[in-house]
């Protein structure tokens, strides 16, 4: 049985006020027994003092990146033994963010992935592909080789106790989610890509949809036989509706 999971990725946005009022409302809103688990990720500085006001709460705390090498000379960078240190459960790499925009390679993802297992953290592995891979027919091809890389580097054993979140890049902070059915697609061709390494792992390992999802279309994508959840941008951002998201994850 997968258990559901819905991890709210706050992106570069919050200050020290804002993130008190809405990790309260949070908390507040949360039924006393959520049927999914909860993941709050913010930047890099708040980290400590969020994971402070969720102490005792059903909630966890999650970076949005992390350095892949263990500690030394890399100015800026910040390790995941340090993660691990000040409190956090989870870590999101590869997302398309960062692939893009800091140009990290599949490579490169694949390091921070095996960095996070090694300090205990559970890594969550963002795959998607962009408008024109989907419109040249080339989705699989590119979930295919983001996912592989992964598999090579680390075996499914270590990817299978992690989580995957597919994220098509078109879809991401643009108000068009994908459809549900394009969201099972890319899921099941996730999960049977992981069963053709092992299938016992692929029926275990958590796939979660990102990508637009908001109160309104949560319940939809979520219903899909292999969504397990979700990893949510801007909707993460209102208390309102990320508890929304999260009763609708059950
Ligand atoms: P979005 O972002 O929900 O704002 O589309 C999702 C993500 O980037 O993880």
């Amino acid at each position: 049985m997968r258990r559901p999971m819905v991890a709210g990725n706050w992106k570069m946005h919050g200050s020290r006020g804002e993130n008190a009022r809405l990790v309260e409302e949070l908390i507040g809103g949360l039924p006393p027994a959520a049927s999914a688990d909860c993941v709050v990720c913010p930047p890099f500085v708040y980290l400590q003092e969020v994971g402070r006001m969720l102490r005792d709460s059903p909630i966890a705390l999650g970076a949005q990146d992390t350095c892949a090498e263990p500690q030394g000379a890399f100015t800026g960078e910040i390790s995941a033994g340090m993660l691990k240190d000040i409190g956090c459960k989870y870590v999101i790499v590869g997302h398309s963010e960062r692939r893009l925009i800091f140009r990290e390679s599949d490579q490169l993802v694949a390091r921070k992935f095996a960095a996070a297992h090694a300090k205990a953290l559970i890594p969550i592995l963002c795959v998607g592909e962009q408008l024109a891979d989907r419109e040249a027919n080339r989705t699989e091809e590119v979930i295919a080789r983001q996912l592989d890389v992964v598999l090579e580097l680390c075996g499914p054993d270590v990817l299978g106790q992690g989580v995957v979140a597919y994220e098509p890049v078109w879809a991401i902070g643009t108000g068009r989610n994908a459809t549900p059915q394009q969201a099972q697609d890319a899921h099941a061709f996730i999960r049977a890509r992981i069963a053709a390494r092992d299938a016992r792992i692929a029926a275990e390992t958590r796939i979660l949809y990102g990508g637009s999802v908001k109160a309104g279309n949560a319940a939809e994508l979520f219903a899909m036989p292999d969504v397990d959840g979700g990893l949510v941008g801007g909707a993460s951002l209102k208390a309102d509706e990320f508890l929304a998201i999260i009763a609708a994850a059950r």
